[in-house]
C-alpha cells in the first residue's frame, strides 16, 4: 500500500489526494492559527469562518492593492478591478443585486436541458478539457451567445482566469490581458445586438440594471464566466472522482438520473472545488482573543468548515440523501455566491450527458488523477 504524506500546509492541502484528516486536525486547534511561512492566518471551523465572512473589519482585497500589481493598468486589471467579487462599497452594492436577481430568475429546467445538449456535443476526450470548457460554454449559451462563439469564449476564459492566480507566469498574465480585451469586445457586440437575445441571461441582467450598457456591468458579465470556470469544472470533476472511488455510489446511481442533483450537492460539501478564500484585515479585530492587525491576510478554509461536525453530523461520510446539508463552499454573507443553483444544474447536466454517453467512471480510478496546480481550487486532471 502506498502511503501519502500529509499536506505541509493549507495551500498544499488544496491539491493533496486526501487533505481531510489534516483539515480535521487543523479544526481541532485554535480558532485562527498563524502560518508564518505562508504569512497567513488560517481559519477552519464553521463558526469562525462564518464570523470572519461577516466581519466588516475584513475586505476582499488588500486596502493598498485593489488590483494585483502584476495586472494593474492592463485590460485584465480593468476587468478584475470592477468585479463584485473583488469590491466592497458602491460597485458591490450596485451590481451584486443585479446579478443575483437575474440568476434567481433563470428557468433551471430549461438551463439543464440546454447544458446537457452542449456537453453531449463536445468531445469527451480529454475528460479534464471537457470539465474546464463545458461549464463556461453552458453559461455563455445562457447569456445569449451563438453556438459558434462558445469554443472561443471558453478558450479566452481559461486564459483570463490565469490573472486570478498568484501561480501565473508573466506570459500567462499577458495572455490573460489579451483574453480580457477579447471578452470585453465580444460582450459589447452581444449587448449591441438589440434587443438582447430573448429569454437570455443577458436580457435578464440588462432588465435589472440601471445602466445596462456600462463597462462595469460588462466586466461583471465577463465575471459570471470567470466565476463559473474553475469552480464548476472542479465540481463536475470531483463528482466524477466520487463515482470513480465509490462502487456503491455507482450502483445506486446507475441510470437513476433523478439522484444526480443530490450527488453534486453532497460532493460540493464533502470534496468542494473552492477549498478556501481570503480576506484582508483593514481594521484591527479580535478572533477568539487573537488580534488580527491591519495588513494581515486570513485564509478561510471552506473545505474544512464543511466537515465541521457542528455544521454537518458525521461529516466525513458521503451521504447522498443527507438531510439539512450545509455548505460553506459557496461562501457566506455579503459575498456569497449567487450562482450556486446554476452551478448544481450545470454539473448535474454535464454528469448526465457523460454517463449516458457511456463514460465508465471505474476506468478513471484505474488510470488515476492528480489535481491542477492551484492555491484555492481543487480540479482533478484525469490521466
Ligand atoms: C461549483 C461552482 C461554484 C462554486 C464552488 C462557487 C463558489 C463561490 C464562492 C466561494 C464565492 C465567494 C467568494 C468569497 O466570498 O470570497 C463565490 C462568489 C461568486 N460567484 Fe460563485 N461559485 C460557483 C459557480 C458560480 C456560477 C455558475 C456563477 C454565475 C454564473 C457564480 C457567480 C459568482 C459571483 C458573481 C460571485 C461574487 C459574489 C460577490 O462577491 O458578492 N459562481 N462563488
Amino acid at each position: 500500500m502506498t502511503h501519502t504524506a500529509p499536506p505541509g500546509d493549507a495551500i498544499a492541502a488544496v491539491t493533496h489526494p486526501n487533505p481531510y484528516p489534516w483539515y480535521a486536525a487543523l479544526r481541532s486547534g485554535p480558532a485562527v492559527v498563524r502560518d508564518e511561512r505562508l504569512r497567513l492566518w488560517i481559519a477552519s471551523r464553521a463558526d469562525v469562518v462564518r464570523d470572519l465572512l461577516t466581519n466588516d473589519a475584513l475586505r476582499v482585497r488588500p486596502v493598498a492593492e485593489p488590483v494585483p500589481a502584476a495586472i494593474a493598468g492592463t485590460p485584465a486589471g480593468e476587468v478584475f478591478g470592477q468585479l463584485v467579487r473583488m469590491n466592497e462599497g458602491d460597485t458591490h452594492a450596485t451590481h451584486k443585486p443585479v446579478l443575483q436577481r437575474a440568476l434567481a430568475g433563470l428557468d433551471l429546467a430549461s438551463a439543464h436541458e440546454a447544458a446537457m445538449h452542449i456537453a453531449a456535443r463536445m468531445s469527451h476526450a480529454p475528460l479534464s478539457g471537457l470539465c474546464l470548457a463545458y461549464p463556461v460554454r453552458a453559461v455563455a449559451h445562457l447569456l445569449g451567445f451563438a453556438d459558434e462563439e462558445l469554443a472561443h469564449l471558453s478558450d479566452w476564459m481559461r486564459e483570463f482566469v490565469a490573472c486570478l492566480s498568484p501561480l501565473s507566469t508573466p506570459a500567462q498574465l499577458d495572455a490573460a490581458s489579451s483574453a480580457a480585451a477579447a471578452l470585453m469586445e465580444r460582450f459589447e457586440r452581444l449587448a449591441d445586438a438589440r434587443p438582447a437575445p430573448r429569454g437570455s441571461l443577458l436580457a435578464a441582467v440588462q432588465a435589472e440594471a440601471s445602466e445596462p450598457r456600462s463597462r462595469t456591468l460588462r466586466a461583471n458579465l465577463v465575471g459570471l464566466l470567470s466565476q463559473t470556470c474553475e469552480a464548476t469544472a472542479g465540481l463536475l470533476g470531483n463528482s466524477l472522482a466520487a463515482l470513480a472511488r465509490e462502487p456503491d455510489l455507482r450502483r445506486r446511481l446507475a441510470s437513476r438520473w433523478e439522484l444526480l442533483p443530490a450527488l453534486v450537492e453532497e460532493v460540493a460539501r464533502h470534496d468542494p472545488s473552492v477549498q478556501n478564500t481570503r480576506r484582508f484585515v483593514a481594521r484591527s479585530t479580535f478572533v477568539d482573543g487573537t488580534l488580527l492587525a491591519p495588513g494581515d491576510a486570513v485564509l478561510l478554509v471552506l473545505a474544512a468548515a464543511n466537515r465541521d461536525p457542528a455544521l454537518n453530523p458525521a461529516p466525513a461520510t458521503f451521504e447522498l440523501m443527507r438531510t439539512h446539508r450545509q455548505t460553506l463552499g459557496f461562501g457566506y454573507g455579503p459575498h456569497a455566491c449567487p450562482g450556486q443553483a446554476l452551478a448544481f444544474t450545470i454539473a448535474a447536466a454535464g454528469l448526465r450527458a457523460l454517463l449516458s454517453a457511456g463514460l465508465r467512471t471505474e476506468a478513471l480510478l484505474a488510470r488515476g488523477w492528480d489535481y491542477q496546480p492551484s492555491v484555492n481550487a481543487r480540479i482533478p486532471r484525469f490521466h
